[in-house]
This record gives structure tokens, sequence and C-alpha cells, in this order.
């Protein structure tokens, strides 16, 4: 069955970043300072646990990654296969009577290139978006032993800032503004008054998005430095993501149904938003084929079909699970994820276990490399 996009969905998709030129971008954060005066060390000893844990594992991208490795990205879209008609026919892609027909090699190639620096790129502006997130919850969350946890969260997120654009700046010759679905997602998440929005859209949501993102370039990057640093900051994103779970599991627990159902509500649409608006918008627009065009060819399938597009919900769903919020509301979030195909996720392991396993930084000091 063939899958037509509506043309007020496309109308949205068809936005790129217009404020290429701007320095600064402003949000208005409505949300109050908490100050506390109960400074009981440990009273929730599974943050207390996971902030202990996060003072001896930074890592100083300076020093612990190899900078001097230089690698040929070129070499590397080979190995993986740069797309052509054939290909892109297998995945359901019809690119006759489109721009993309004349493309050859130079252009397919140029835009594996092109889509590898957007991605880079935007990490980058999600990683500056979990910086900003978390000095949030610094000052919002009402417990100390989460304003310890994410004084260590801030200090990680500035050193994912600084890789990432360290690597596009000295490794990648293209770079791209932010996409202006992500900012918009970012601005809604640092905008919302209540404090475990924050949590709900940063450190669930983006941040367990990231990490099965984080992944899958991992498993893809032949650049041995890309890979290391991936790997380093994932074993931070595990951290932060079962920090979000921790935190929120308590506190949803004793939330009223209506309330849940906001928070249901909340997580759904950061899930879509996530899953179908990041099209690479910027790199067509630079490659010279107009917007629409490109989202029309290239969504030829429904993305509820789409095993990828499935795959970075793996984390995600285990963890709204653990949260209460796939049954509350007689399965509200339950229907919603069944109908993006990505239910049976619901059981693989979820984050608030798993970042001991992520742990990169341990393993290399064990094993004498750190
Ligand atoms: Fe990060
Ligand atoms: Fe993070």
């Amino acid at each position: 069955m063939t899958y037509v996009m509506s043309k007020e969905h496309e109308d949205l998709l068809a936005v790129t970043n217009t404020d290429a030129e701007s320095a600064i971008h402003t949000v208005t954060n409505n949300a109050d300072t908490i100050f506390t005066w109960d400074y009981e060390k440990g009273a929730r000893p599974a943050l207390n646990k996971l902030y202990e844990k996060a003072k001896g594992a930074m890592w100083d991208g300076e020093k612990d990654l190899d900078w001097s490795i230089n690698f040929d990205r070129e070499e590397s879209a080979r190995l993986n296969g740069i797309p052509n008609a054939e290909t892109l026919a297998e995945l359901g892609v019809d690119i006759k009577g489109s721009p993309f027909a004349k493309w050859g090699e130079k252009e397919w190639l140029e835009s594996e290139l092109e889509s590898g620096a957007w991605a880079l790129s935007q990490f980058l502006h999600g990683e500056q978006g979990a910086l900003v997130c978390t000095a949030k919850i610094v000052e919002t969350v009402p417990w100390i032993d989460a304003k310890y946890y994410a004084a260590t969260q801030v200090m990680d997120e500035a050193r994912h800032v600084e890789v990432f654009s360290k690597y596009l700046d000295t490794k990648v010759d293209s770079y791209y503004p932010v996409n202006p679905h992500l900012q918009s997602l970012l601005d809604d998440i640092i905008n919302d008054h209540r404090w475990d929005m924050t949590y709900l859209g940063m450190q669930v949501m983006v941040e367990g998005l990231a990490l099965a993102a984080f992944g899958n370039m991992m498993n893809q990057t032949h650049d041995p430095l890309l890979k290391k640093l991936l790997r380093y900051v994932m074993s931070d994103e595990a951290r932060h993501v079962a920090f979000g779970v921790l935190s929120l599991k308590e506190y949803y627990a004793e939330l009223t149904e209506a309330e849940l159902f906001e928070r249901q509500e909340f997580a759904y649409d950061a899930a879509i938003r996530m899953r179908d608006r990041f099209q690479r918008q910027e790199v067509w627009e630079r490659m010279g084929v107009d917007v629409r065009t490109a989202i029309r060819t290239f969504s030829a399938s429904d993305p509820n079909d789409d095993p990828f597009q499935q795959l970075l919900f793996a984390k995600i769903v285990p963890n709204c699970k653990k949260l209460g919020l796939l049954d509350a509301n007689d399965g509200w979030l339950r229907k919603k994820f069944q109908e993006m195909h990505v239910i049976q996720f619901e059981d693989h392991v979820d984050t608030e276990a798993e970042y001991e396993l992520l742990d990169a930084v341990s393993a290399d000091r064990e094993s004498g490399e750190l």
C-alpha cells in the first residue's frame, strides 16, 4: 500500500532553518527556582549511588581521545555503500521523475557526507539542549540528591558539546545550524513550568532516542576517533536516562490519572515529533533540491513500518513502562505505541539497569586503556 502524506504534514516538514545567521536564541523559562533546606545526603539511595558513580566517571575529551587520528570520510561512506536508484527502490523509494533521477555517484556521495555532517551538527545542538535543560533541573528539582546528580550531568553535557563541536570543527568540513523542528521541541521542553516535564522531555525522550541514535552511528562509522567519542558519550547518556527514570518513578507514583494523562500526551507528542520531523531538510536545501520534493520522494513508506525508525524507540518504550505511563488511563500510551509499531520494546532492558553495562570509562580503566 502506498503511503500518502497529508498536505498539512508536508507543509510542516518543508520548514527549514531560515535563521542561520543569529548567534543566540532566547527561550522563556517559566519555572520556579527551588532551594531545599533538607541536606540529608542519600535520602534517595539510588540517586546517591548514581551521583557517586558520576563523580568518578568523568573522562576528558582533550586527554582521553586521540585527535591526531585523521580519517577519510569518503572511504567510510563507500564502505557503508552509497545509495543509488536500485538500492533506494529496494527500500520502496522511487526516484523516477524526481530531481534525484539525474544524480550520479558524485552527488549521492556528497549527500551521504552532508547527511553525516547534518546528523553530527544536530547531535551538537541537542547536547546544548541537554546542557541547558539539566542546568534548569539543578534549579527546579526539590531534592538535594537530584540537585547533586544534575550538577554532574551539567558537566557531562559541557564535555559532550565540547567534543562534538571539536570533531565537527577539525574533522568534518561541513556544519549545519539547528534544525527548526529540533529547536521547537527543545523550546517546548524548556518552556514548560513543571519541573518533571524537563526530565520527561529531555532525560527520558530526547536522551532515550539519542542513546539509540548514537549507538547506530557508533556501529556504522569506521573512524576510530568517532567510535570512541560516541562510546564515551553513550556511557554518560545511559546514566542520564537512568537519572530521569529514577527521579520520575517516585514522583509519578503520586500523580492522579488526569495528571498522568498530561505526561502521556507530552511523551507521545515528543515521540511523533522526533520520529517524523527530522528529515535532513537543510541537506536537501544545500544540495539544491526543493525540500518539499525531497520529502515527498523519501516519504514513500509509512513511518510506522520503518524498522530503523522503530529501533529508535528501543530505550524509550521500556522506560515509559517503568514510569507507569504505558498503562495509566486505560493504556492510552500503550495504544499509541502499538499504532507506531514500537510496543514490542516494552520489556527490553530499561536504562535504569543498563547504565552499568554501558560504562565504557570503568571498562577502559580496568583494562588500563584509560
Ligand atoms: Fe549528552
Ligand atoms: Fe545527556
